[in-house]
């Protein structure tokens, strides 16, 4: 068929190669014959690259029909707007029926036989996964869960009232310094002050006990800010986790258990935690956190602080309205890339905020 076809082409085409005028129905015959031809070709036409051949030769760039239209201009004047006609005519029938065939065929052949090899193995998405903060996150906060703790959340943009007064930081501490905190510029809150990007997440527990009675267990996950230029060890933003217990007769030995507890989960059984005297003004006794764990071995070091924390000072259970001497709690702040670096010996915090999936992917 394909033979018949190419042959039939070839003389319509020859037949219009060299005459460099021809009469007016001479050409229309012309395009009669091809139009006529090419329909048969057309119907007869079984497989797909024949018909694309076929399209070639009649409606191509070389094909007849394009032919006889070059041809025109060599026409009457009176002539070229009927014969033009005719030619486009033509053309747009033949078109059509490629098109109707083509769609023919496809159908044919999708429908015949399996197209698509089933026993192919699939192509793999590459699945992502979570940010190693957000596993650390995820992993702290199920620890907690556990021992029966309830996740609060708090503002990014607090106020000086609730970052530091509250929590009893006096006005001259340096935590307060324009060096060491950025202030939002935004007018001052009339009863709680300047808004500033919270430097920790100490502040939820101030808004957590103003909003419950204890017993008060939660755990307070989120982002904080500093007026750090980004080093190996510092970052303007960073993420913590605080804790808060309140209740009748919450002791340090209660803050201790819980604290060993959880990093004996999170790192290892055989994780040693040592707490040394501090100072930390919303709680007192404070306490450093300090960790000795395998994971440290490759630094070298036998303890790394970790993290504080300590018993809430009074003045804090004053500033919320508890009732004197009715309650004691702990609390403690942990830094989260702290843990990832300590858990997955990372040696640059910068890391965590610079998305190189070369370093995402390994966790
Ligand atoms: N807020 C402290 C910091 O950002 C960490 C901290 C220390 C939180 C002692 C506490 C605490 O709750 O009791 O460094």
């Amino acid at each position: 068929m394909r033979f018949a076809a190419t042959i039939l082409v070839l003389r319509v085409a020859s037949s219009f190669a060299t005459v460099p005028a021809v009469s007016m129905t001479e050409l229309e015959q012309q395009l009669q014959t091809t139009r006529a031809e090419a329909e048969a070709a057309i119907a007869a036409c079984t497989d797909l690259q024949a018909l694309t051949q076929l399209k070639a030769k009649y409606i191509g760039r070389q094909g007849a029909v394009t032919a006889a239209l070059e041809k025109l201009g060599t026409l009457p004047k009176e002539d070229k707007p009927r014969v033009g006609k005719l030619a486009n005519e033509v053309k747009n029938a033949l078109t059509a029926a490629l098109a109707a065939k083509q769609e023919e065929l496809e159908a044919k052949a999708a429908g015949s036989g399996p197209a698509i090899d089933t026993t192919l193995p699939g192509r793999r998405h590459n699945i992502g996964h979570l940010h190693p903060l957000t596993q650390i996150f995820e992993r702290t906060v199920a620890i907690f869960r556990r021992m029966g703790f309830a996740v609060e959340d708090g503002p990014e943009v607090e106020t000086e009232w609730h970052c530091f007064d509250a929590l009893n930081t006096p006005a001259d501490h340096p935590a307060r310094d324009i060096q060491d905190t950025l202030y939002v510029d935004l007018p001052p809150d009339p009863k709680y002050g300047r808004y500033v990007m919270r430097t920790h997440t100490s502040p939820v527990q101030v808004r957590t006990m103003l909003k419950h009675k204890p017993p008060i267990r939660i755990v307070a996950p989120g982002r904080v800010f500093r007026r750090d230029n980004p080093d190996a060890t510092h970052s303007p933003t960073f993420h913590q986790i605080e804790g808060l217990y309140v209740d009748k007769n919450v002791t340090v030995a209660d803050l201790k258990g819980t604290v060993e507890f959880f990093f004996k989960q999170l790192l290892s059984p055989d994780t040693k935690v040592r707490f040394r005297p501090h100072f930390f003004p919303y709680t007192e006794p404070s306490f450093e956190i300090d960790l000795s764990s395998p994971h440290l071995a490759s630094r070298g070091k036998e303890w790394l602080e970790i993290a504080g924390c300590g018993m809430v000072d009074p003045n804090v259970f004053k500033a919320v309205g508890y009732p004197d001497d009715e309650y004691t709690g702990w609390a403690f702040g942990f830094g989260i890339e702290r843990i990832a670096m300590v858990m997955w010996s990372i040696n640059d915090i910068r890391l965590f905020t610079e998305n190189d999936v070369r370093f995402l992917e390994q966790f």
